[in-house]
């Protein structure tokens, strides 16, 4: 029976317990990992398209997409403190739930660090192109956005996830103190945007405050569908989850890292969020016929550029929004310094997120879903390169070709897919093996447990028809090679039940546990 592959959870635990030895990780080192894995593309680009979509209503958007992470959070804490491997949501289901939803978790996961990498390095590029705009140098528009916006190819978005798996190939890995150094410039560059607009906000910049309502005119409009996409904003909180093995006092600190990265993030945004709307307004930009344009529309680019003709430039047309936010109401130089914090920041989190992906089809290799080949180490450089290029060079097709709002919609169906079954994988472990030791328990995990799934429910049901679309066709495609590869390779579906020492065969993780903090 299918479903009766599950991977033994002692098993699991066996390959943890070495590493749980070395317990080095405070809160605030946990907090700091957060931070650095959450501020990216979302709060530096998203913006504008959250603005298109929800008008002011995106502060709602982001308060209720913080709080799906914030209750997902919680039950991934659990499951991270319980099962304290590699492989996060992949892992906990394999252990909970069996092989074939491991495998379709596992593949949503794909879905979601690949092409997070390509979000944020479009988000990136638009930032480059801005920067270089200011100095005086001007790219063609065709080789700096892809088709969808009259453009050929974004090759600044390509160059750079190609150079970050380039040295994700040759072995770099982000120190805790370069995490450290790029955390405190995103925090400064937000803490200017705020400390700068708030005072300049004018009340009549917030009204209308809900222009396409709760839920729009179809699925990915109004604040509801706004918050599916910059729900893209606080991806990576579940670094600190994956980090709990390395934890003192991870029942503490675990949650403390987690609720407090997500919960000082939340702040920023809202903040920032009052900030350019207030000073700037945020009002969508509609069709000659009052018609809503979608983000990333080759509609909206063109009537984009009917309005930088007339010179004018609003919000949802910018693709560097806080940047453009400081430049138009009076502050150009501390915008183009805003520039320089994005183009030195964002591209440690499409390092972040290109591991993630790599770190994941290793563990699934390891357990025989996939070829083995695939994870084959480097003998020099000590990196799984096979699968770090192949990725690599996908991921930077996709940044290549696609917008990023689009991007980021399809990294959150992969997302929201896999906190959905991690959500559903805590209760069914508190039902079927109620008396193992949890060093973190979800509070409440029968209320929050349960809106969890609801909340990634909801925020799915609510992106764009064509992103909610990827998910089952990826789940599809996924299916069709699990059967005729992994099911007959399956390491557990062969009695080869392997216990790892230790994960010295796995690649070394982006952010070391033993940071350089004290
Ligand atoms: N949360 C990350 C970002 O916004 C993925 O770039």
């Amino acid at each position: 029976m299918i479903f009766g592959r599950v991977k033994p959870l002692d098993a699991i635990l066996a390959t943890a317990e070495k590493k749980s030895l070395h317990r080095t990780l405070g809160a605030f080192q946990l907090t700091m990992l957060g931070i650095g894995a959450i501020i990216g593309t979302g709060i530096f680009v998203l913006t504008a398209e959250a603005a298109q979509k929800a008008g002011p209503g995106m502060m709602w958007s982001f308060v209720i997409a913080g709080l799906v992470c914030v209750v997902a959070a919680l039950c991934y804490s659990e499951l991270a403190s319980m099962v304290p491997v590699s492989g996060s949501a992949y892992t906990y289901t394999y252990a909970v739930m069996g092989e074939l939803l491991a495998w379709t978790v596992g593949w949503a996961l794909i879905l979601e660090y690949a092409v997070a990498a390509s979000a944020v390095s479009v988000g990136w590029s638009g930032y480059f192109v801005g920067l270089l705009a200011n100095a005086g140098i001007n790219l063609p528009m065709e080789l700096t956005v892809g088709p969808y916006a009259g453009g050929i190819v974004n090759l600044p978005a390509l160059v750079i996830a190609l150079l970050v798996t380039w040295l994700l190939m040759i072995g770099t890995t982000e120190s805790a103190r370069v995490n450290a150094v790029l955390v405190v410039i995103k925090v400064t560059a937000l803490t200017l945007f705020i400390i700068l607009t708030l005072p300049m906000m004018k009340g009549q910049n917030f009204d209308p405050f809900m222009p396409n309502g709760w839920f729009g005119q179809m699925a990915g409009l109004g604040a509801v569908g706004a918050a599916a996409s910059i729900f893209f904003a606080y991806v990576g909180f579940d670094a600190v989850s994956t980090a709990a093995e390395e934890t003192k006092n991870p029942q503490r600190n675990v949650p403390i890292g987690l609720i407090a990265s997500l919960g000082i993030c939340t702040v920023f945004y809202l903040l920032v969020a009052a900030g350019a709307i207030g000073t700037m307004g945020a009002q969508p930009v509609n069709g000659a016929a009052g018609e809503i344009l979608s983000p990333g529309s080759t509609a909206l680019a063109e009537r984009c550029a009917s309005l930088a003709a007339m010179g004018q430039e609003p919000l949802v047309c910018s693709r560097e929004a806080l940047a453009h936010v400081l430049r138009e109401v009076g502050y150009p130089a501390i915008g183009n310094a805003i520039g320089i914090a994005a183009f030195l920041a964002l591209p440690s989190v499409i390092l972040i997120m290109l591991f993630g992906q790599t770190r994941i089809f290793f563990v699934m290799a390891r357990d025989g879903l996939l070829p083995e080949k695939l994870a084959t180490i480097h003998p020099k450089w000590k990196t799984p390169h096979v699968v770090t290029m192949i990725t690599g060079v996908a991921v930077a097709c996709f940044a290549a070709f696609l917008p990023v709002g689009k991007l980021a919609d399809i990294s959150n169906s992969g997302t929201l897919f896999a906190f959905f079954m991690v959500a559903i994988a805590v209760l069914i472990l508190r039902i079927k093996d109620p008396g193992r030791h949890r060093p973190f328990r979800t509070p409440l995990v029968w209320v929050v447990a349960p809106l969890a799934v609801l909340g990634t429910l909801g925020l799915y049901l609510n992106l764009p028809f064509d992103a909610k679309m990827v998910l089952p066709v990826w789940g599809a495609i996924g299916l069709v090679l699990y059967f005729l590869y992994g099911y007959r390779k399956s390491h557990v579906g062969r009695g080869i039940v392997e216990v790892h020492e230790d994960d010295s065969d796995a690649p070394p993780p982006p952010v070391p546990p033993a940071p350089s903090f004290n």
